[in-house]
Parts: C-alpha cells; sequence; structure tokens
C-alpha cells in the first residue's frame, strides 16, 4: 500500500549534481556514488525538494542560474546550501572523511579525531538544520541521508521546530566496540535518537546500532521483533529498521537493452577479441578493495597459467575525495600494482589488466556491465553497494557470475546466488575466479536469473516505499513487511 505521502524533503551533503570549474567556466557535474544514484530516480518520481551542497564555497548568480536550469528539467526543487571552505574543510574533508567513513567501515586507524572536525561538523549541521527550518513546512516529510548530516534531528528540535523526520544510514554501522573509540560517541548517539525513524542497510548494523545504544543510554528499551522495531527511551521513543537499498532495476536492464548500448558492449569484447572480461567498478576508495582485487588477479595468473591470453581484468575507478591524502595515496599504489602485473604478464597482442581513471557516461558503463563475464565486487567493508546489484541488472543474457565480498551489505541479500568471497583472501578471490570462468553455463544462468528476480523485486521504489510506510504509520501493524 502506497503511503500518504506530504511534500517529500530530502536533505544530503550531496545533490544529484555539483558545480566544478573548468577551463571554460562552470560547469553541472552528476554526482558519483550509491547515494546520488540511488535517490536520483526517488524524487524524479515523486517530486519535492533536494537540499544538499552545491559542491563549491563559490556563490553568485552565474551559479544560482546553473541550478535553477537543472530544478526545471529534474521535476523536483534543488536548495543548496552555503558552505564556506572552512566549513568543508572540518565537516566534510575532516569529520565525515576522515572520522565517521573510516571508522563506520572497522578501519579505525585511518581516524584522525580532531576536536576542530567535530566542532565544524556541528556547525554545519546547525547550518543545514537552519535552512531545513526555513524551506519546509509541518506538513513535510523530512528525509535525512547518511553519515554527514546525523545531528539535523537534533538542531530542528533545539529550534523548536517540529517535522516528521527519517534518517537513513548508506554506510555500514560498526560493531559497538569499534563505534566506543568515538571520542563524542555520547553525543552522536543521542543526536540520532532524536529522529523519529533510524533506517539501515541491514539487520546486523542495526543491532550493532542497538547494541551502542544499550551501553551508551541504558534507559534505552527495544520493542518489537520485526523489520521495524520501536526503541523506548523513557519519555520518548522512535523507529529503527533494516531497509537495504537498491537500485533502478528498469532503467539499467532496458538501458542495457538498447541497441546502442548493446553494439558498444559487442564493441568493446571485440576490442578484446572476446576474450573473457572480469569487471571492477568503484569510485577509488580504500573500503573497495581495490590493491587486493589487483593481487588476486596476479595470483590467478601466477596459479593458472591456462588463463594467460584469455582473459581480461578491466577496473573502472572514478576519481573521488582526491584532496583527502589517503586517496592520493592509494591512487598511485593502484597504479603501480597494475603496472607491476601487466610488467610481469602481458605479451604482444595482450595485456592482462586495462585501468580507466575517470567517471563514465552511463551508457558507456552499462555497456561494460552488459559485456562482463565475472562482476568482480570486493569491497573491504560496504553499506551496500550498489555496483553489484547494477552488474546483474545490466546481464540481460543471464549468464554472468557476480562474484562479491562477504563485508558488503549486498551479501546479506544476495548470499544464496552470488559467489562469495573474503576480500582479504587474494587466493581464495583467485580460485573463485578460476571456477567462475569454467562455471558451467546452465549453473551460472541458474544463479543469475534469480539475482536479477531478487534484484528487479527489490528495487529502488519498494525501498522508499518501505521506509516511508514505516516513518509514517501511526503504528507497528501498519508495517507488517519482514526484512531480508
Ligand atoms: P559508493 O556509494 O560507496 O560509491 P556503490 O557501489 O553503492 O558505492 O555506488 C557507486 C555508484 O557509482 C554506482 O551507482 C556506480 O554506477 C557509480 N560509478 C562507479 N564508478 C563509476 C564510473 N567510473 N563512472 C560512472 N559511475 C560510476
Ligand atoms: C558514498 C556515501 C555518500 C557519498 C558518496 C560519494 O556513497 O554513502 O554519502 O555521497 O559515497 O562520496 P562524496 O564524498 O563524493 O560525496
Amino acid at each position: 500500500m502506497e503511503p500518504a505521502l506530504k511534500r517529500l524533503v530530502v536533505v544530503s551533503n550531496r545533490l544529484p549534481v555539483a558545480l566544478r570549474k573548468d577551463e571554460d567556466g562552470w560547469k553541472l557535474k552528476q554526482g558519483s556514488g550509491g547515494l546520488v544514484t540511488a535517490m536520483a530516480p526517488v524524487l524524479k518520481n515523486r517530486g519535492g525538494m533536494w537540499i544538499g551542497w552545491s559542491g563549491t564555497s563559490d556563490s553568485g548568480a552565474e551559479l544560482d542560474g546553473l541550478m535553477d536550469d537543472f530544478t526545471e528539467e529534474a521535476g523536483y526543487e534543488l536548495c543548496t546550501v552555503p558552505l564556506t571552505e572552512e566549513d568543508v574543510d572540518g565537516y566534510y574533508y575532516g569529520f565525515s572523511n576522515e572520522i565517521i567513513w573510516p571508522l563506520f567501515h572497522d578501519l579505525q586507524s585511518r581516524c584522525r579525531f580532531h576536536p576542530r572536525y567535530w566542532r565544524t561538523y556541528l556547525d554545519v549541521n546547525f547550518k543545514f538544520a537552519e535552512v531545513v527550518a526555513r524551506r519546509s513546512s509541518p506538513e513535510d516529510y523530512i528525509w535525512i541521508q547518511d553519515y554527514h548530516l546525523m545531528h539535523q534531528a537534533f538542531f530542528l528540535k533545539s529550534m523548536g521546530v517540529r517535522r516528521n523526520t527519517g534518517f537513513f544510514l548508506h554506510i555500514p554501522f560498526p560493531p559497538p566496540d569499534i563505534f566506543m573509540k568515538l571520542p563524542w560517541r555520547a553525543k552522536l548517539i543521542q543526536a540520532l535518537t532524536e529522529f523519529d525513524l533510524v533506517g539501515f542497510q541491514t539487520v546486523q548494523d542495526r543491532r550493532n546500532f542497538v547494541g551502542s545504544l544499550h551501553r551508551l543510554m541504558p534507559e534505552a528499551r527495544v520493542e518489537g521483533r520485526g523489520a521495524v522495531v520501536t526503541i523506548n527511551m523513557g519519555n520518548r521513543s522512535f523507529r529503527a529498521g533494516a531497509f537495504p537499498i537498491s537500485i533502478d532495476y528498469a532503467q539499467f536492464s532496458d538501458m542495457a537493452a538498447r541497441p546502442d548500448v548493446v553494439q558498444k558492449a559487442f564493441d568493446l569484447k571485440e576490442a578484446l577479441r572476446h576474450r573473457k572480461i572480469i569487471l571492477g567498478v568503484d569510485r577509488l576508495d580504500y573500503t573497495k578493495g581495490i590493491p587486493e582485487r589487483i593481487r588476486s588477479i596476479q595470483t590467478l595468473l601466477r596459479r593458472y597459467p591456462d588463463l594467460k591470453g584469455k582473459v581480461n581484468f578491466i577496473q573502472i575507478a572514478v576519481p573521488s575525495r582526491e584532496e583527502v591524502d589517503e586517496y592520493k595515496e592509494l591512487r598511485t599504489e593502484i597504479e603501480q600494482l597494475v603496472g607491476r602485473v601487466n610488467g610481469e604478464y602481458s605479451f604482444p597482442g595482450w595485456v592482462p589488466v586495462h585501468y580507466h581513471y575517470r567517471s563514465l557516461p552511463h551508457e558507456d558503463l552499462v555497456a561494460y556491465y552488459a559485456a562482463a563475464d565475472v562482476g568482480l565486487v570486493t569491497p573491504l567493508r560496504d553499506g551496500m553497494n550498489l555496483v553489484a546489484k547494477e552488474y546483474c541488472a545490466c546481464n540481460n543474457k543471464g549468464d554472468g557470475v557476480l562474484v562479491l565480498s562477504e563485508f558488503a551489505g549486498a551479501a546479506a541479500q544476495l548470499q544464496k546466488h552470488a559467489y562469495l568471497v573474503n576480500p582479504y583472501d587474494v587466493e581464495g578471490i583467485a580460485k573463485a575466479l578460476h571456477r567462475a570462468l569454467y562455471w558451467p553455463i546452465e549453473e551460472r544462468k541458474a544463479h543469475m536469473t534469480r539475482l536479477r528476480e531478487q534484484i528487479r523485486r527489490g528495487n529502488i521504489f519498494r525501498w522508499v516505499d518501505s521506509f516511508l510506510r514505516a516513518g509514517i504509520a501511526k503504528s507497528l501493524d501498519d508495517f507488517p513487511e519482514a526484512d531480508t
């Protein structure tokens, strides 16, 4: 049943487009990452407003004009939150990307716990909340996205602004022992309890959250055992649930079936002389396990010389957070590894690893997915990982194999029909790849058909409906669905 929805107001750090300056002046660039991929079709479908940062600390009439043009085309309103360079530095690069991102992906040794980052994070959350308060009305449903903005409900309440608020965390929630390392853990978890609904990617994430909540706020009492539970805090309560995010399945599958895209996929295969293709697609991020993946390709060629000259590994990496040192170092590491493997194994007419460091037009990305025999998705940790779902949606022939990290949120849903691997185990991945490449077609088809069916049914529109239903329903009896 469709929830009786008021206007939807989505709030995230990033908008679906960002302003960037190049030699020819200011341009609107498509935002990258799973949040934008998932939320853009939602707003296009339902209308409403999307509030976020424009991607630059510059401002002016020219930039406002570009954003207005986008609003006219998109079918929903865009509202930008102006941020200064110091804001972006402390809140986005600092608190969000040097503290929460590594900590929540279980990589606490990469965290830089500067108190200045925390203070700027609070200041910027306050700025966002002021815009939300000004641009929304009490009838709207305010849907906050991701770890940059965990203090929105807290600040709205402290301003005396009453709104129905939901929060969805796109990244994992870490186990309590890791969350407890955060110097501001009590304030952060308390802020999360101020939302009316808090959503996670998996049941395990929700359990981790409840585990930390019990340690830090012992008065919390959990009621219910279904997809969504109620958490009583003494004088008030809120809901928490697992809502595995997804993609616009039909959009990917239909695009992969378009004659021009089928032709692109064919041209790609032909350029590689119809060798088997193993494909990796990621933002260039240290959580994605790209160096380990390249090492597993090296191991594959070393262990199974029968594959030399018969297989190509294509890694497409979209530039991300390039100002952060760790991301710069990772880029260098990957380039050196690619060079090493190619130096060791290539011969005239065959280069095993093809590495592209750029964002691709949508059609090209879909053509790569459609052409690949194996989708190799091996993050060290990931909230969901939409690439895994996109690969299956584009595999219209239904004969591809998804090799998937057991530490991606997607594994909780797709484990029965994907080939699960430990992303740290380069020999294990090499073995899995060898098996996948020689798997009989009937088996490949049986598994891929089930994966596609699962993703088709659990698409992004179903995700939105289930979240909003839980956010708006008066009683949880209206929300009987079990999660996966
Ligand atoms: P994350 O959100 O951490 O980036 P996801 O796998 O959930 O990881 O989402 C990544 C999104 O970015 C996907 O929708 C994918 O299609 C897109 N993407 C990744 N690499 C590229 C690329 N080189 N060009 C265009 N889009 C890309
Ligand atoms: C992940 C996060 C998103 C983020 C995206 C791209 O998907 O969950 O919140 O927008 O990565 O990262 P960026 O730092 O460029 O916004």
